[in-house]
């Protein structure tokens, strides 16, 4: 292996590892299914193991390598066309990071890179790359490549067992506030932050509470303020509140209107829906309770991780976070909650 030219131009020996290596996957020279001695590695780079791993890492989780400790070896985890799609998908995420602040940079690349696909079928164009020249060029294609890029598939009660241990087990400690403040991050088109509402407002809770429902993308946010669904979803969303196990029947919230459902203003009246991004923006304190619900899985643990710590931020002592179905806090991250309900994804901040 040659030594690098670039040495000087970067500011860590980790870098020199990372660029060195994902050139070589990127031009073929390490086709997939290459194996690299880590020792030996370290020795032709002329550095220690120590930013070798931290390479790794990074390119790890661009699904580039893989480290199989059991042999002290690295493994080269895709060939050069396959880390080449994978690269543009990345140029792409730099470009609207750049030209629009938007930073999807550290989402794990493999729905990244289904996405970017979805939304290049869509737009017509041949390639990636084409795309990326697109919205760097013409603002107004940008709003649907975001839609496309994030996933905004959402219901009312989602898996309600998740609600039904809400209402068992938080409210009765909520209740115990005179003031609450929740928050929803990726609220979506609005449905988990309208449920959210409906369980306060069942328990008599409403009337001190205010809800912050938060989502990267204006165009779901424009839909969660209407507060209109499709009759069909709303079918959907009642048999979830009827699961839970829900005080009335859901359409008492809303008003049929040919196919669709509106809901009430009255549970409108608390809730503020505005723009926010989870990984660039500061967050707001004093949150009793920090919904972040099937939005951690499209990003990579590190990001999950930079996340988490502002969510700690955020929250007052004793105060709530909800994840997702598929989603955990990582084991033995050192961030300051506690497992509260495991089965349901609560976690308590332990400020
Ligand atoms: C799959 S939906 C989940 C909606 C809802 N929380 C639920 O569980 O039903 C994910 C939402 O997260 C939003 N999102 C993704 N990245 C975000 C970010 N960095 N900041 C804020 N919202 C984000 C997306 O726009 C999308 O609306």
């Amino acid at each position: 292996m040659t030594s690098p030219q670039v040495t000087n131009v970067f500011s860590s020996k980790s870098d020199v590892a990372y660029h060195e290596l994902r050139r070589l996957i990127l031009t073929g020279a390490l086709p997939a299914g290459s194996r690299l001695a880590q020792y030996e590695l370290a020795e032709n780079l002329g550095m220690s193991i120590t930013p070798l791993r931290e390479a790794i890492r990074k390119l790890s989780s661009e699904n580039l390598v893989d480290l199989d400790t059991h042999r002290n070896v690295y493994v080269a985890r895709i060939g050069a066309t396959e880390a080449r799609k994978l690269f543009e998908v990345r140029l792409l995420l730099e470009a609207i990071h750049a030209r629009y602040g938007f930073d999807l940079r550290d989402y794990s690349l493999s729905s990244m890179r289904r996405r970017a696909r979805a939304a290049l079928a869509r737009s017509g164009l041949r390639h990636l790359g084409e795309l990326q020249h697109h919205i760097l060029c013409d603002p107004s294609s940008f709003p649907q490549v975001l839609d496309d890029l994030t996933v905004r598939v959402t219901e009312m009660f989602r898996d309600p067992s998740f609600y039904r241990l809400f209402c068992q087990r938080v409210l009765p400690i909520l209740r115990t506030y005179p003031l609450l403040k929740l928050w929803h991050g990726g609220c979506s088109s609005g449905e988990e932050a309208y449920a959210s509402a409906i369980l306060l407002e069942e328990a008599g809770l409403y009337d001190r509470a205010q809800i912050y429902a938060t989502d990267l993308n204006p165009a779901v946010l424009e839909q969660a303020r209407q507060g209109v669904y499709s009759a069909e979803r709303f079918a959907v969303f009642a048999e979830n509140y009827a699961r839970y196990g829900g005080g009335s029947a859901l359409s008492v919230y809303g008003t049929m209107a040919y196919d669709q459902v509106a809901l009430r203003d009255a549970l409108k009246r608390n809730i503020l829906f505005f723009q926010h991004d989870l990984v660039s923006d500061h967050v707001f304190g004093e949150m009793n309770v920090i919904f972040c619900r099937n939005v951690f899985i499209y990003f990579t643990p590190q990001l999950r991780e930079r996340v988490l710590r502002k969510f700690a931020q955020s929250l007052c002592p004793g105060g709530f976070l909800c994840l997702g179905g598929g989603e955990r806090l990582p084991a033995a991250s050192g961030l300051p909650f506690s497992e509260f309900a495991r089965e349901e994804r609560i976690y308590r901040y332990e400020g």
